[in-house]
């Protein structure tokens, strides 16, 4: 079997190159581990910045996050008892993000690539990547029972942090560099009305809560907990009690609770390699970063990735611009560590951190205080938060 890219992972990352690339007439098979239903049933983050927004329109998948999603114009930090909102609009000339799941985004695109009729393979197994330095690029992997050989020209490594692709890569060519944080947050995802219109990052002496929502009617919460907290040790009423507990006062008083949906613990982590790729294999999204997701910028990292990826591919197929592919990891990762300062900056201050002292608690109060008393403070909050422009491929 003969494709121009082959793309391993259907996450947002696979799927939305795949598309972008189909659609421009650039052949691509993609082939994922699990099955669809098992991708789709993966909750994960839900604010899309302006620039995912577009290449989404782009890609031609944006209906229903138009028609469903909820523009965002600001979000609330919470702290000593105060609310102080960041008016991303008019801090930014005009710039808001797009409250829309990342589940709804990966549904958009699966069903999109059904009606292109561009080939994916589900549950596949053993996937091989070979001659990554060499003249003929190949993956082989296993479905229903019998090997298969794909020769490409080019891999888009799109199988998150635990994929296949950047283990491909020979001991010795990447360098790592990563973060670990203490704790965990744990969410909780319900069919309730969400307790405030935008966002609300609250810091509490207790630690951290997130008040966010996927609609009108559904809404995600989230609280700070030990790294070696377990699920099963938090009923619902324990993360109620926990939640309101972290809120402002009022807030909490509004908060309507009601039987989850979802429940789970996700640990933190800030992690770059470099460089994203190696020989024909380009490494995308989470297989190649991880951000805390303090920021709301994991899943808008790997759109930028796609971007990069699919612009230069765009120019490699059309222009003959075959120089631009070894510019792909450096164009990446200017705007990846940015981003990965922003989260890291964001939980610093936002977090409980086990065993600090005195002094980092007041700095960590006084950054809070200054950030948001500050025009210049709440502009580089904003201009972050919808997200930094996009690398230019020329
Ligand atoms: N072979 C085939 N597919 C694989 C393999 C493998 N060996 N290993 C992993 N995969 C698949 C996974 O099953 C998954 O569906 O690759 C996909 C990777 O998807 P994600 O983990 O969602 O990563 P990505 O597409 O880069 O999405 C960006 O950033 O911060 C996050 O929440 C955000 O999940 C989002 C991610
Ligand atoms: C979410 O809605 O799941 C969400 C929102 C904002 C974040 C992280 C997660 O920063």
């Amino acid at each position: 079997m003969k494709t121009q890219v082959a793309i391993i992972g259907a996450g947002p990352s696979g799927l939305l190159l795949g598309q972008l690339l189909h659609k421009a007439g650039i052949d691509n098979i993609i082939i994922e581990r699990q099955p669809p239903d098992y991708v789709l049933g993966r909750i994960r983050a839900g604010v899309l910045e302006q620039g995912m927004v577009d290449l989404l329109r782009e890609a031609g998948v944006s209906q229903r996050m138009d028609s469903e999603g909820l523009p965002h114009d600001g979000f609330e930090l919470a702290f000593a008892g105060r609310r102080e909102r960041i008016d991303l609009k008019q801090l930014t000339g005009g710039k808001t993000v797009m409250i829309y799941g990342q589940t709804e985004v990966t549904r958009d695109l699966m069903h999109a690539r059904q009606a292109s009729g561009a080939r994916t393979f589900y549950n596949v197994k053993d996937a091989q990547l070979h001659d990554l330095k060499g003249h003929k690029p190949s993956v082989t992997f296993s479905h229903d029972g019998e090997t298969v050989r794909l020769e490409c020209e080019h891999i888009a490594g799109c199988d998150g942090f635990h994929g296949i692709s950047r283990q491909s890569i020979p001991d010795g060519v990447l360098q790592e560099f990563e973060r670990v944080y203490p704790f965990g947050w744990l969410g909780v995802l319900a069919d309730t009305p969400p307790v405030n219109e935008e966002l609300i990052y609250a810091n509490h002496e207790r630690g951290f809560a997130l008040c966010s929502m996927r609609s009108a009617t559904r809404t995600r919460y989230y609280v700070q907990v030990a790294a070696e907290e377990k699920v099963e040790d938090w009923p619902d009423q324990r993360f109620w009690d926990e939640l309101k507990s972290r809120l402002p006062a009022d807030t909490a008083a509004r908060l309507i609770t009601g039987p989850s949906i979802e429940k789970s613990i996700a640990p933190l982590r800030s992690f770059v390699v470099e460089p994203m790729q190696y020989g024909h294999l380009f490494l995308v999204g989470d297989a190649a970063h991880i951000v805390p997701p303090t920021g709301a910028k994991g899943l808008n990292l790997a759109a930028s990735d796609v971007n990069t990826l699919y612009r230069i591919l765009h120019k490699v197929y059309h222009e003959g611009r075959s120089d631009l592919l070894e510019r792909y990891s450096e164009l990446c990762l200017k705007r990846i560590w940015k981003a990965e300062r922003f989260s890291w900056w964001m939980t610093s201050m936002l977090h409980k951190f086990p065993g600090t002292d005195a002094f980092s608690q007041r700095m960590q109060q006084t950054e809070l205080d200054y950030f948001v008393g500050s025009e210049a403070g709440r502009k580089t909050i904003a201009e972050n938060y919808v997200g930094l422009p996009y690398e230019v491929v020329e």
